[in-house]
């Protein structure tokens, strides 16, 4: 018991320092913003993995404009925050980084059955304050609308840079397996590899989320129904010895036959010591 005791003090003595620094560093904004993102100081620390690394891959690829999406944007604090990743990323890499956001405006629409989990949700959840929200934003644009109507003109309407990152906040099945179809237009709206974060897909003891409704249930039938086209576990991240609950949640979306999918990214001198 004694032995435990002191294990534990020699932990908690190791743990509060840590903790107390990182909340210094979070607090006066110490260091630089790569920095501060490694260290996960900064709010939504998902948010700003998938950017950063949606705009170095874009580089790689000779892009110097690209978009990131949220599909689901509520009272628009994510929205807000992908704004602020947006332009830390833009600084620091020198790549232009458009913002849209997808929301009805009304809150969560009529559930289709089972699937979407009415057991958790309801109609009307998430209201959306529209005027407040689009006055406190700066460059994200807000395409307000059901998914199933917008999914549809987005495209022709906007014009959009690449889309680079997803982030799917929609928490239905239905609403999202809309807006996956919107990887069913020309490959030129999209990077070879989209980084992704789907929200809805961990949850507790009262989602109980599953391969066979909501988020997760959209993603299975897309790859199924899509040869070419898959999401896959970001296996880089969950595979790191600090895992965190946001590295599981985070996928790749592959597009094998997109023209640019076999570009080379990597490093060029792979050459090992000749033993
Ligand atoms: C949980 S909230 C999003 C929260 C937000 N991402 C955040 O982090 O602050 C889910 C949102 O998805 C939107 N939504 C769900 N189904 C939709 C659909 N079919 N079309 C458009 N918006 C939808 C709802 O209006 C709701 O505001």
């Amino acid at each position: 018991m004694g032995e435990i005791v002191k294990l534990l003090k020699y932990y908690v003595t190791l743990l509060i320092p840590k903790f107390l620094i990182m909340g210094v560093i979070r607090k006066f904004s110490i260091g630089s913003y790569e920095f501060r993102l490694k260290m996960g100081v900064v709010d939504r620390p998902h948010y700003g993995y998938c950017v950063l690394n949606a705009a170095k891959l874009a580089k790689e690829l000779k892009h110097d404009r690209i978009c990131v999406v949220e599909f689901g944007v509520a009272g628009g604090n994510g929205l807000l925050n992908l704004e602020y990743h947006a332009q830390e990323v833009e600084k620091l890499l020198g790549i232009k980084i458009d913002v849209y956001g997808f929301d009805t405006g009304e809150g969560l629409p009529t559930l289709l059955d089972y699937r979407d989990l009415p057991y958790h949700w309801k109609p009307g959840f998430f209201k959306m304050d529209v005027p407040k929200l689009q006055s406190r934003l700066k460059k994200a644009k807000l395409i307000i609308g059901n998914i199933s109507e917008t999914s549809k003109t987005f495209f022709r309407d906007h014009n959009p840079a690449p889309i680079a990152a997803m982030f799917q906040d929609f928490d239905f099945y239905s609403s999202t397996e809309k807006a996956l179809k919107m990887l069913d237009e020309d490959d030129k709206y999209f990077l070879p590899r989209v980084y992704c974060y789907l929200d809805d897909i961990i949850g507790s003891e009262v989602e109980l989320y599953n391969d066979y409704t909501g988020e997760r249930l959209a993603i299975n039938e897309f790859n199924a129904s899509h040869p070419f086209k898959k999401f896959s576990p970001a296996y880089h991240l969950i595979t790191r010895a600090n895992t965190q609950t946001w590295h599981h949640q985070i996928f790749i979306y592959h597009n094998f036959q997109h023209p640019k999918y076999n570009d080379f990214v990597s490093i060029e001198n792979q050459q090992l010591p000749n033993g």
